[in-house]
């Protein structure tokens, strides 16, 4: 069982990924502050290279450990927490084994890229009483707290319906040219990238899916002709200048992952939801609209939500609410889920907005929608967590 700090104790942190997201867990190096990086692990050397800005900043402080295999961060006693910031097929066995280890556990989402690999996850963390927090940042994000908390106080009635339009005008860049366009690596895009807005869609509902129905299609990307060499490193950095879609450059050699799909889902208390990603859009936005009995409320942007509750014509809302929400950092949510997780995982606060059981219910539903898409379109049911484990997880 993970141990209670003080405030004044030094939280020591791994990072299981130190380059691409691993940045995130440079919010958490507060050396003095209550937290610090410690050690870096990365198969890649020039990983280490985005941190020496911080290690040269602290002369006389103790060096970042640094390895290539993530094992070696796990035996450190002078670890006490990791973030989990690998892609996402190596989530299950770096999460469990870090749990094996007795570390407070930050993974990035998707949890896994199975429902059997989240299930392990979740029995581990229960049978050890380990710490485990998913890296579900959209819940910590001004728009989406705004719309939940709205919701909630019954701004819009009782919620029956709610649609999701995503938008992403970088998927060419970010998920089509290096290990996201493989099935074996994340099942599918509508789990990688959809897993954050199914969460988003369950929380604001108070309700998990049961039953999903999926269409989709690979149908743009694949038309690319300008492709990498298989022995070729993907580079998935963005730029605007990639455009359009088909004159893409370095695109992967194999691509088996949709660019567009859809999902209908019933939700177990009967709210009905739908969520449609389309990864060659011009613009980039996740446009939610959750619909209640007594009126609709909708992010217009992630700075701007619109209520209607009278009846009257296209676009004419009865009132628009702003939020302060930055776009850097995902809308300031990622400093806060730092902060959240750090607090937790030395014993100081519980995890907050954070939940890995739902985390493992987008994950299932991710994984059943895309199974629907590859399968006719059929109706799938999602599996129920074991009955212990739902128990453990939703005291
Ligand atoms: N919550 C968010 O907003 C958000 C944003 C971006 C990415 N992510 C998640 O973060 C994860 C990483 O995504 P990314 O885009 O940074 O991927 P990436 O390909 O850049 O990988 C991150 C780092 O992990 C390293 N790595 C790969 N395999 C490793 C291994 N076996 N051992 C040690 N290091 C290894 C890579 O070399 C890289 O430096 C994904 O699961 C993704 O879904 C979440």
């Amino acid at each position: 069982m993970a141990k209670k700090m003080k405030a004044s104790d030094e939280l020591r942190i791994g990072v299981l990924g130190a380059g691409g997201r691993g940045w995130l867990a440079s919010l958490a190096h507060k050396p003095g502050e209550g937290s610090r990086v410690v050690a870096l692990c990365d198969i890649r050397k020039e990983a280490f290279k985005g941190w020496e800005h911080i290690r040269k900043r602290e002369d006389n402080a103790p060096k970042m450990y640094c390895c290539e295999d993530y094992r070696r961060v796990l035996d450190r006693d002078d670890v006490d927490a990791v973030f989990i910031t690998t892609p996402d097929y190596c989530h299950e066995e770096m999460a469990l084994a870090a749990i094996e280890a007795g570390k407070s556990v930050y993974l990035e989402k998707p949890m896994a890229i199975t429902i059997e690999g989240c299930d392990k996850i979740l029995r581990a963390a229960k049978e050890k009483k380990a710490r485990i927090f998913v890296g579900h940042n959209m819940r910590h994000m001004a728009f989406v707290t705004t719309m939940k908390r709205l919701i909630d106080e019954g701004a819009i009635g009782n919620l029956q319906t709610v649609w999701c339009r995503h938008f992403i005008n970088y998927g060419g860049d970010a998920y089509f040219k290096d290990w996201h366009s493989e099935q074996k690596n994340t099942t599918g895009l509508l789990l990688q990238k959809g897993a954050h807005d199914i969460d988003v869609i369950h929380w604001l509902s108070g309700g998990f899916t049961k039953r999903v129905i999926g269409m989709g299609k690979l149908s743009v990307y694949n038309r690319c002709k300008n492709r990498r060499s298989p022995d070729e490193l993907g580079c998935a950095r963005f730029d605007d200048k990639n455009w359009p879609p088909l004159s893409q450059t370095g695109i992967s050699p194999v691509i088996d992952v949709e660019d567009s799909s859809t999902i209908m889902m019933q939700l177990d208390n009967g709210v009905t939801a739908n969520y449609m990603q389309c990864q060659y859009a011009p613009d980039a936005c996740r446009n939610y609209t959750f619909i209640g009995d007594e009126g609709r409320i909708e992010n217009i942007t992630e700075t701007k939500i619109a209520i209607s509750r009278s009846r009257h014509g296209w676009g004419e809302q009865d009132e628009i609410i702003r939020v302060i929400n930055g776009y850097d950092l995902h809308g300031g949510a990622d400093p806060l889920i730092v902060d959240s997780f750090v607090k937790y995982a030395k014993g100081l606060a519980g995890a907050g907005v954070n939940s890995p059981l739902a985390a493992r219910y987008s994950v299932a539903t991710g994984v059943m929608g895309t199974r629907s898409i590859r399968e006719d379109n059929m109706p799938f049911e999602i599996p129920p967590v074991d009955p212990d484990i739902l128990k453990y997880f939703s005291k």
